[in-house]
């Protein structure tokens, strides 16, 4: 008999933090008592369908072992890349002994401590019978333009983009085949681009916009403020 689908997670989580301008990378800043990173990997415990979590950290990330989440029993840590897809490549490739090619692997960044469960829950609702899989999105609420330096060349369509966000739900043979295949393009600059390259069309699935990416100084703020109305 077949063994039914498992879901996994895939925590992104050895990039610098350049643009947040902080001693250290931005995953292990301060958050309402904890560091950013176990925010997140809280959240998608909390979550409780992952078999387990693999977390992608740098070779010489000194802040990873102090982390008491870093020896929980669901969580595996595996070596990052140069580029958020090398680190998602190597956290899949952490896995393969224990997962099927069939199984759900949704990807989270690191760096977005705000995910809640019922986001989570809805992807998965929304893709599980899916062929491919998808992610979560976000509409613009502000017009958006085409510009050639500071001038205005046109006004777009805004009902036909969205802002990719994570977590991102694929197979677990399909998105390791697709990253495999697109390994070092620059273009891959999340998981849904690689399958895309594939010729395979993603869904999107509406987020809440209260799941942020921190990036900028100013955003700790707001993820802060964010997870405060959530309780
Ligand atoms: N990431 C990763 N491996 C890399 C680069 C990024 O695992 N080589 C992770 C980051 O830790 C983060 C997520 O991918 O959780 C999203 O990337 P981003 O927000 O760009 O984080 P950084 O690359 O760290 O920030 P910056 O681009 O400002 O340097
Ligand atoms: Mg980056």
């Amino acid at each position: 008999m077949k063994n039914a689908t498992k879901f996994w997670a895939i925590v992104p989580a050895a990039g610098v933090g350049k643009r947040m301008q902080a001693d250290r990378p931005k995953q292990y800043l301060p958050l309402t008592g904890k560091t950013v990173l176990e925010q997140t990997l809280n959240r998608l415990l909390q979550a409780d369908v992952f078999s387990a979590i693999a977390v992608a950290i740098s070779k010489e990330d000194p802040y990873w072992p102090e982390l008491e989440c870093s020896i929980h029993e669901k969580v595996i840590t595996a070596s990052g890349g140069k580029e958020r897809a090398d680190s998602v490549l190597s956290a899949l490739k952490s896995l393969r002994k224990q997962a099927s090619d069939d199984d759900w692997v949704l990807v989270h960044d690191a760096a977005r401590p705000c995910i809640t469960s019922t986001d989570i829950h809805f992807l998965i609702k929304s893709l599980n019978n899916d062929d491919i899989g998808g992610i979560l999105a976000l509409s613009s609420h502000d017009t958006l333009k085409n510009v050639d330096g500071i001038k205005i060349t046109e006004t777009i369509d805004r009902s036909i983009i969205w802002r990719a966000l994570t977590p991102q739900m694929f197979r677990y043979g399909m998105l390791k085949h697709a990253l495999e295949a697109a390994e070092g393009n620059p273009a891959v600059t999340d998981e849904a681009s690689a399958l895309e390259m594939q010729g395979l069309q993603p869904k999107i699935v509406e987020g809440r916009p209260d799941n942020i990416k921190i990036t900028r100084p100013e955003d700790l703020a707001l993820a802060q403020f964010y997870m405060e109305q959530q309780k």
